[in-house]
């Protein structure tokens, strides 16, 4: 078992507290519970007990406030032309998020030399043709195609949708405890392909030829080839891509303490997590809260993929795509938290499924994704019909 560094054990309290933080918040009825944290959540933190909702603020300026995307208003090139490609959302030097529409069998194959790729596959079903072997996809998969690998893509249908994380670094694991080595997900279930010749004969351009598309220092150029390239017949090694279904998750949690979202993680570097919240029974020993308190995550932004579920009460539509910069609270609206718990019951589940991606350095929006943003229908501020957002001149 890899020991963890000792963390503080030095934490003091002033004023009004709960005992426990994140519990029993009935104790303060008057008092909104509010954290601040570093390292995401994993190094040190407080948490604040406050008059006001902090996310009710009268107005904000546009460049500070949360950003809330229409998912199903991208129009990746893929999604009308089989030789097009995906379209970039965010990015940092670390980390870049895309979405990818294919309708259509590729006429080329693709290859990173930038970085890994992990494909969420929130709608569709096919194949990735890769050299490695063809790897089945539906919804719920998690594809990771590693830096090198070449592949193409073989819808079944043209109704598709993929989230991609590209990762400078090497994508590994997230490392989230010491729960045994089936929790929380078997190893034994990853997907790992063996070759397959191709035996359709597409991936070739109007010439006749095969492409293999490089992406390398962000520009895409091609090799041409009069056979094709993905022509293995075995491999042998540790490299490869694979794939695991979010269905062989299962969600760690605690029946007296929310757990915060680095419980959900799957993927990780030094630089960024991909977690999934997914359904689960809410908490619901007595004291028990079902909700994380506002908070500011100070060293990394949350984005979010909304994949599948109802999210309560809340009005987010399958696909929504939010970003939480650092430095602005968020959290669900008391009014939202107290007419859940009036009606929750032991037993009820969250029936939603998100796609977390928290990265260490600021995430940047393109102005494809910029072009489908809504205006204050962040769950943060659902209800707030008041809010402002003003221009930062
Ligand atoms: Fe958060």
């Amino acid at each position: 078992m890899e020991l963890r560094p000792m963390r503080s054990w030095i934490h003091h309290s002033r004023g009004k507290v709960l005992r426990q933080a994140g519990a029993g918040r009935d104790a303060l009825p008057d008092l909104h519970e509010d954290m601040i944290t570093r390292q995401g959540f994993e190094g040190r933190d407080s948490h604040l007990y406050r008059r006001n909702e902090p996310t009710n603020w009268k107005r904000v300026q546009d460049d500070a406030d949360h950003l809330d995307f229409d998912g199903q208003l991208l129009e990746p090139t893929d999604l009308t032309d089989a030789d097009g490609g995906p379209i970039r959302l965010l990015h940092n030097p670390d980390v870049s998020i895309w979405v990818s529409r294919r309708s259509a069998n590729m006429t080329y194959s693709a290859r990173n030399a930038d970085g890994d790729e992990l494909y969420f596959v929130h709608e569709g079903t096919g194949t990735f043709y890769t050299e490695f072997g063809p790897i089945p996809y539906e919804p719920g998969d998690y594809v990771l195609v590693p830096k090198g690998v070449t592949y193409r893509i073989r819808p079944a249908g043209p109704v598709n949708y993929f989230m991609i994380v590209e990762s400078i670094e090497e994508l590994g694991f997230a490392d989230i405890g010491s729960h045994g080595r089936r929790a929380p997900f078997d190893p034994a279930l990853l997907y790992v392909p063996t070759p397959k010749l191709d035996e359709l004969g597409d991936g070739r351009n109007e010439d006749g030829e095969w492409p293999v598309r490089i992406k390398s220092r962000g520009e895409y150029n091609s090799a041409f080839y009069d056979f094709d390239p993905i022509d293995v017949e075995g491999w042998k090694g540790d490299l490869f891509p694979f794939k695991i279904n979010i269905r062989d998750f299962r969600t760690i949690m605690s029946d007296r303490i929310h757990l915060m979202p680095s419980a959900y993680a799957i993927f990780a570097t030094p630089s960024f997590l991909v977690g999934n919240m997914l359904p689960r029974p809410f908490e619901s020993a007595p004291d028990s809260e079902p909700f994380p308190p506002y908070h500011r995550n100070m060293d990394y932004d949350e984005f979010t993929f909304f994949h599948r579920g109802t999210a309560m009460s809340l009005p987010i539509p399958l696909g929504s795509i939010s970003l939480v910069p650092r430095g602005l609270h968020h959290g669900i609206p008391a009014e939202v938290m107290e007419n859940f718990k009036k009606t929750m019951k032991p037993g009820d589940h969250l029936d939603m499924a998100i796609i977390i991606v928290d990265t260490l350095r600021p995430l940047i929006p393109t102005p494809e994704v910029q072009a489908t943003r809504r205006r204050g229908q962040h769950y943060s501020q659902v209800g707030r019909k008041d809010q402002a957002v003003t221009t930062n001149d």
